[in-house]
């Protein structure tokens, strides 16, 4: 970026240094103006504004490609095409029917629903700080947010378009075609729609909740029942093992005995590892409070079923995880868990109004 922004000044102050002083001002603007779309329409169409994110204290940097770094016209680009349903087939769906602000940009049914009432098979997760994942998907089949992005699209019981067609109606669209020559000095296409939409979702940072303010010293953000909750799932249980770290997850692949037999085999899906049936990737439990139905099939209604999962040490099953255990935990013990996983959630995050 700044390699363009440093010629940029010096083809700029170039012209000024020779015309300041033969010219009144007013025509040393045109004459700047002519020159530059004249001989320089490439980079005029690049000149962009550095985004720099803002990651909340205890957080890890995030990893943002190279050829995708941040910046305020690809934000503003992959934004317009998370809230716009011409990326559907028949314009009623876009990627925020499924992944709703309020909801910490999941949404509150068991499983998804897409174009003309199709269900999917797996349950929505929120998009809170993917800009951390390290793959994408409850099996983890995608290996980033931009090889993701297509995937949504051309699904048929999702978008159901192919990437041809969506980039076609882009480039119908002289909005779409501005926004993208500044943004990817390109025509609308599958790349400038899978990075923009990438560049999108990384600033979606949640940071900010009663947990986060306590954290950072504020004694009063989190109840007394909140603290109990908190100390049992860091100190006496095993909780934290799994969901660790400041987004709550290692990212791993685990079993925690939902079922005798999985409908869905998870990772082995991808894998075809007899050792991976019935595991998913460890979720965020950011936010956890607003986005019930749980677990990747959406089969448990609330936070309340949840407790009771690991409580009875779930169902037997070859792979599931040895720190799955019955826990013989006290109704008051399950509830201060539940207020502790509710001081999880982050209105900044949910209100942010740089995400609508
Ligand atoms: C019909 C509902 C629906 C639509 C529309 C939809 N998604 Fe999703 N999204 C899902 C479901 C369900 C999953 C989980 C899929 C899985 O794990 O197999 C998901 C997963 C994701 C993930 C991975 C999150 C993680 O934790 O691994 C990202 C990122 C994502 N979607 C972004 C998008 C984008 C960008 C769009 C628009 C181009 C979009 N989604 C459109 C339902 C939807
Ligand atoms: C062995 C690792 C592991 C341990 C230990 C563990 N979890 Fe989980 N947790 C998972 C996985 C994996 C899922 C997702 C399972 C699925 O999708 O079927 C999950 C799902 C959840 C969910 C639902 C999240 C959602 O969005 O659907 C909550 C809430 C949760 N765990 C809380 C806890 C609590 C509280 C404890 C401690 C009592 C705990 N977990 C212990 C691995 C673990």
């Amino acid at each position: 970026m700044s390699k363009i922004y440093s010629k940029f000044d010096k083809i700029y102050s170039n012209n000024i240094a020779k015309t300041v002083g033969f010219y009144p001002s007013f025509l040393l603007l045109f004459i700047l103006a002519i020159a530059f779309t004249a001989c320089r329409p490439d980079e005029a169409a690049q000149i962009q504004t550095p985004y720099s994110l803002q990651v909340p204290d205890g957080f890890t940097s995030p990893l943002i490609p190279d050829d995708n770094q941040l910046t305020f016209e690809r934000i503003e680009l992959g934004k317009k095409l998370f809230y716009d349903p011409v990326l559907s087939r028949d314009s009623t769906i876009s990627c925020a029917t499924c992944h709703l602000p309020s909801k910490a940009f999941a949404d509150n049914l068991p499983i998804s629903v897409g174009i003309q009432e199709r269900e999917g098979f797996r349950n929505v997760p929120s998009l809170a700080n993917v800009a951390w994942h390290p793959y994408f998907f409850r099996e983890g089949g995608s290996p980033s947010l931009e090889t993701q992005a297509l995937g949504p699209i051309v699904d048929e019981v999702e978008m159901d378009i192919t990437v041809a067609e969506a980039a076609a109606r882009l480039r119908n669209d002289e909005d779409y075609i501005k926004m993208s020559k500044i943004a990817y000095d390109r025509q609308p296409n599958a790349y400038v729609i899978s990075r923009s939409l990438a560049a999108f979702q990384r600033i979606l940072v949640s940071g900010n909740s009663p947990y986060d303010q306590y954290t950072r010293g504020n004694q009063n953000a989190l109840t007394t029942e909140q603290i109990r909750g908190k100390d049992l799932f860091f100190n006496q249980l095993q909780c934290a093992t799994c969901h660790t770290g400041f987004n709550f997850t290692n990212y791993n692949f685990e079993n925690t005995g939902l079922y005798e037999n999985y409908e869905d085999e998870g990772r082995a899906r991808l894998t075809a590892d007899p050792n991976d049936i019935g595991k998913f990737k460890i979720p965020s439990l950011r936010n956890v409070a607003l986005t019930p139905p749980y677990m990747h099939d959406g089969s448990l209604p609330s936070l309340e079923s949840v407790l009771e999962h690991y409580n009875s040490g779930g169902s037997t099953h070859a792979n599931k995880s040895l720190l799955i255990q019955a826990l013989n935990l006290t109704a008051q013990q399950q509830s201060d868990l539940i207020s502790f996983l509710e001081s999880l959630t982050d209105e900044t995050f949910i209100n942010n109004p740089e995400y609508q």
